[in-house]
């Protein structure tokens, strides 16, 4: 039977604008990422500078804003050094993070590079693992400061005159985490954050700064680890980072659908302690959430055991997505837009190969996994101002998760009000979903397109010979009158509902 669900949206009630930021990902030195992912010379399709440009068409249709480089728990053991200067001077290195060798072949001048031509904005995260201050004010006058001194004129001796003005910085990777290299306690992290975002703008106070929070919501040290980080960075910090990556080990879709709520109430946790602190230093700033890493991670966690250490670029964290993992990524998409007053930046993790919505084969094509195209809807259509949702809608309950919606949407206004879309992920496994949608004060209304994705087999996924496998089409079924639209959500699907508008 065809359940029903209502949106009520209003132009002139809104969350938020959307920071471009939001559609951010992630490459770190780790597994096919950066070697036979974005750069593999001799590649038929590498370009002078041994970029793949199948992959870079890719990211272009993605419109990927910022990607954040070069780990990960690689950064927390990396010296940047390493990385820049003549190529055939570089020292391989036993890199201890994933157990690999790393030939240092590419490095943050490459990235630089890369990125320029990938249409993106770097996000460089720097080693508080087992480095600290004094690399820290390296590093940033080595790609920051115009020159005149020691680092800046070496880069300019490696043939960059100009300064790459990175803006975003993070202060480290998970330092909360016991398998990060250099762990540390909040105490010790806290003052060491401090005192390396102090030294940082004063090199350069142009830029903004992510110290790390939690590695995700069930670290033991979770909340006492934001609150005492804060304590001690609060006036020279920007943004608190995020980590969460979802699963359904147990295989059971229901519950791993539910999931989703979790994520929403630790975003609405690290809010809190935001401002919690933000009260008790009795300060005018806000941070806000650099959601640095998210996406599903968990099926190549076995296989990976088996991967033999010290070999350069190993298979490594080559999730094969399924069409159940895109819903899961078009929910966590719904859920980032829900809080963009707070959440400003987010990084898909990651975005070639590793955990990946773009796979390569070394010396073969390219081809995209089932999150891609939520990631990608999102990313062209979702930009402009979120407006609050209010949503009737059917719950369900399971084991673990009460009064779960079935119905997950959001709607976000084009920036010059002629454009509405709408993001809906149906949860329900039995049955199409009436989405009834009232669309207060807005006139003129067109569709555009109902684009849906859907599939018979929910463990449905894409590889280099079946790359079509699942997709989204766009016979989605939705009809407007007047300032009212119904549209039929299938069982189980993500929908995006474009509509024009009336200024
Ligand atoms: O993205 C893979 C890994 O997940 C990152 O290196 C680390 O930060 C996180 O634990």
């Amino acid at each position: 039977m065809v359940k029903k669900a209502k949106l009520y949206l209003n132009k002139k009630f809104k969350i938020a604008k959307t920071d471009k930021r939001l559609y951010g990902s992630f490459v770190e030195h780790l597994g096919r990422a950066v070697y036979s992912g974005i750069y593999e010379p001799g590649h038929p399709r590498a370009d002078e500078d041994g970029f793949r440009d199948d992959v870079i068409e890719l990211i272009k249709e993605l419109k990927v804003p910022v990607v954040r480089y070069p780990g990960g728990n690689f950064v927390s053991a990396y010296n940047w050094e390493d990385g820049v200067g003549l190529v055939e001077e570089r020292p391989e290195r036993l890199e201890l993070a994933w157990r690999s060798i790393e030939t240092n072949e590419f490095g943050l001048n490459e990235f630089i590079n890369w990125a320029k031509k990938a249409g993106t904005e770097p996000m460089m995260a720097i080693n508080l693992g087992t480095r600290g201050i004094d690399a820290a004010r390296n590093i940033i006058e080595y790609t920051n400061h115009p020159g005149g001194s020691y680092w800046s004129n070496l880069r300019k001796e490696h043939g960059y005159e100009k300064p790459h003005q990175i803006k975003t910085w993070c202060l480290g990777n998970e330092m909360d985490g016991p398998w990060q290299i250099g762990h540390k306690t909040a105490e010790e992290y806290g003052r060491l954050a401090e005192e390396t975002a102090k030294v940082m703008k004063l090199v350069d106070p142009s830029i903004e700064l992510v110290v790390c929070g939690s590695s995700h919501s069930s670290m033991p040290s979770f909340a006492e680890w934001e609150a005492t980080v804060l304590s001690n960075t609060y006036e020279h910090v920007d943004y608190i980072s995020m980590h969460e990556y979802l699963g359904n080990r147990e295989n059971n879709l229901a519950n791993y659908l539910a999931k989703m709520d979790r994520v929403d109430d630790f975003i609405k946790s690290v809010i809190a302690i935001c401002d919690y602190v933000k009260a008790r230093k009795k300060s005018d700033k806000t941070i806000y959430i650099s959601f640095d890493e998210w996406n599903v991670w968990y099926h190549s966690n076995e296989q990976d055991k088996r991967v033999k250490p010290w070999s350069k670029a190993p298979a490594l964290l080559e999730d094969i997505y399924t069409f159940e993992d895109a819903l899961v990524v078009g929910l966590f998409l719904i859920t980032l837009l829900k809080h963009a007053d707070r959440v400003k930046i987010a990084c898909l993790a990651q975005l070639v190969n590793v955990i990946a919505p773009i796979m390569t084969r070394e010396g073969g094509s390219v081809w995209k996994q089932t999150i891609y195209y939520p990631y990608y809807h999102a990313s062209r259509y979702g930009r402009g101002t979120v407006l609050q949702p209010v949503i009737e809608t059917p719950v369900y309950n399971t084991d673990k998760y009460k009064g779960v919606k079935m119905l997950e949407t959001v709607g976000v206004l084009s920036d010059d009000e002629t454009e509405l879309t709408i993001f809906a992920v149906n949860r329900n496994q039995d049955s199409p979903t009436e989405l009834d949608c009232s669309l207060n004060n807005m006139s003129g209304l067109e569709l555009l397109e109902h684009i849906v994705l859907e599939h018979d087999e929910i463990k449905a996924s894409n590889s280099e010979e079946k790359p079509d496998n699942v997709k989204p089409h766009s016979n989605g079924k939705t009809r407007v009158n007047e300032n009212r639209i119904l549209a039929e959500l299938p069982a189980l699907s993500w929908n995006v509902i474009r509509l024009k508008l009336k200024k």
